[in-house]
């Protein structure tokens, strides 16, 4: 008796500990799991949610990479619903403006990712009653009309991306209003008109991806953003000026825009750069050869500028550097020795500038080919105008002689496969599968604008349906 006693008293504490060890459950708060089956209709019953029923414990469901609940007490704190790859739009009766009143009904959630979902409509003001937002992902979806302002009143905000859209009008101004903002990510969509220069202010801005829009002018000066790492603006209508940038920077890509300035000297000291790629713009003045030994450069592509200057056999490279190209320049003397193919699976292009080397596959031009075209730059350069090739010919018809000659050929040359390289790089638009889908009913018009798309998802909708059906 006694000693049943002992026992019982002495396992009564073991007994709070494994109690207390038990996975604290929360049960999340019935109207938030309303909510949440309500949120599913709007989606209009994806496959992904297709187990969900009223009696679903939502928070406490294994996360899936496609589908992820997160709570925190009672409340949901990170929803991430992510669709099939190339998913349709969400039929006629779909309203992004009640999606959005919905997921009011979760005020506490930081984290939204809606990818691939088939979203369409112009993203609603009211997403700024979601204040708690930290992070926001909505790519791959069919976004249109202009980011709205409201947005800058998301206080929180961390990371916006909405890649993949159709979004048009500009970057917002008013996102330097968000001081948390490290990931902007606005690529593949048909945003245009100049950068604003409040850009230069968001001192925490870490990546800033605009590739693939219309943007026009010069890029601000980022110089004092002292934590952006990133910044990748391929393909766009960007430049004269090469942008000025904080030497933290790790990635940067400025790959077929209208950059036609020198390469500032201040990019050779940029320590961290792994990724420079200034490739099809046109660039000109000297390739500066401590490019290749910059301490974490691993990526370099300066193809289809016009970069003069001379290689030697012992300019030394970085050991880390897997892909250099450097074609389509007018480089002279010889290939360094560090670049020569090795064993290192090291991928190094250098076809169409005028360096002696023995390579049959990456050919040369001759060395007068470079020099000439070298002065041709230098002309048009310095009388800083567009399509001057005219006054570029005159100028060199007044240096006369045979060397005025050689030079009238070299630029006639330039002019030539300058226009057949615009014509290679005339824009098309976003390919999307709406695009897809819809050329073979609409105009080409109507697919390039996606501002039309709200005036005539009417005309688009019934054929949508009958495809699905
Ligand atoms: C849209 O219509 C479909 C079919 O009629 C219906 O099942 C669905 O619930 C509707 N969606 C919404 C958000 O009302
Ligand atoms: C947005 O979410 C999708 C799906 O999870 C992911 O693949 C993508 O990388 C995210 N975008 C960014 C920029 O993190």
């Amino acid at each position: 008796m006694a000693r049943g006693g002992l026992s019982a008293s002495s396992l009564l504490p073991i007994l709070l500990v494994v109690l207390h060890l038990i996975p604290h459950t929360s049960q999340l708060q019935s109207s938030q799991s309303q909510t949440l089956l309500q949120i599913r209709k709007h989606l209009n019953y994806p496959t992904i949610l297709s187990h969900w029923n009223s009696s679903t414990d939502f928070c406490n469901t294994d996360p899936e990479p496609s589908l992820t609940i997160v709570c925190y007490e009672d409340s949901v704190t990170q929803l991430h619903v992510i669709g099939k790859e190339g998913s349709r739009l969400l039929p006629r009766n779909f309203s992004i403006d009640s999606l959005f009143t919905t997921l009011g009904r979760l005020p506490s959630l930081k984290v939204l990712s809606l990818v691939s979902l088939g979203l369409w409509g112009p993203l609603p003001a009211k997403i700024s009653r979601l204040s708690s937002l930290e992070i926001v992902n909505m790519s791959s979806n069919f976004l249109y009309g202009a980011v709205p302002q409201e947005i800058s009143l998301l206080k929180d905000l961390q990371t916006l991306i909405l890649d993949y859209n159709m979004l048009n009008g500009g970057v917002p101004d008013g996102l330097s209003a968000l001081p948390a903002l490290a990931v902007l990510s606005l690529k593949n969509n048909s945003l245009g008109g100049p950068l604003p220069d409040s850009l230069s202010t968001m001192e925490n801005l870490r990546v800033l991806a605009l590739s693939r829009n219309r943007l026009t002018g010069e890029v601000p000066d980022l110089s004092g953003l002292r934590n952006l790492q990133v910044l990748d603006v391929e393909d766009n209508l960007l430049g004269p000026q090469f942008p000025r940038l904080g030497n933290k920077v790790v990635t940067l890509v400025l790959k077929k825009n209208r950059f036609n300035s020198g390469i500032p000297p201040e990019v050779v000291s940029f320590f961290q750069l792994q990724q420079l790629d200034i490739s099809l713009n046109r660039f000109v003045g000297p390739f500066p050869l401590l490019l290749l030994s910059l301490p974490s450069i691993r990526y370099l592509n300066v193809e289809g500028n016009r970069l003069t200057g001379m290689l030697f056999e012992n300019t030394s490279c970085n050991a880390e550097l897997g892909f250099v190209d450097l074609s389509s320049n007018l480089l002279t003397g010889v290939l360094p020795k560090c670049l020569v193919s090795d064993s290192k699976g090291r991928i190094v292009r250098y076809a169409g500038n005028c360096l002696a080397t023995q390579s049959q596959s990456q050919s040369q031009h001759p060395r007068p080919f470079c020099r000439n075209e070298a002065l041709a730059v230098g002309i048009v350069h310095r009388k800083q105008k567009k399509g001057s090739a005219e006054k570029a010919v005159i100028a060199s018809s007044v240096v006369g002689g045979v060397a005025g000659g050689l030079a009238l050929t070299a630029i006639l040359t330039w002019t030539i496969l300058r226009w057949k390289n615009m014509r290679t790089v005339v824009r098309r638009p976003p390919r999307k599968l709406i695009a897809e889908k819809a050329s073979t009913e609409f105009s080409s018009k109507l697919v390039s604008d996606a501002s039309n798309l709200f005036f005539h998802l009417n005309a688009l909708f019934p054929y949508y349906l009958r495809f699905v059906v």
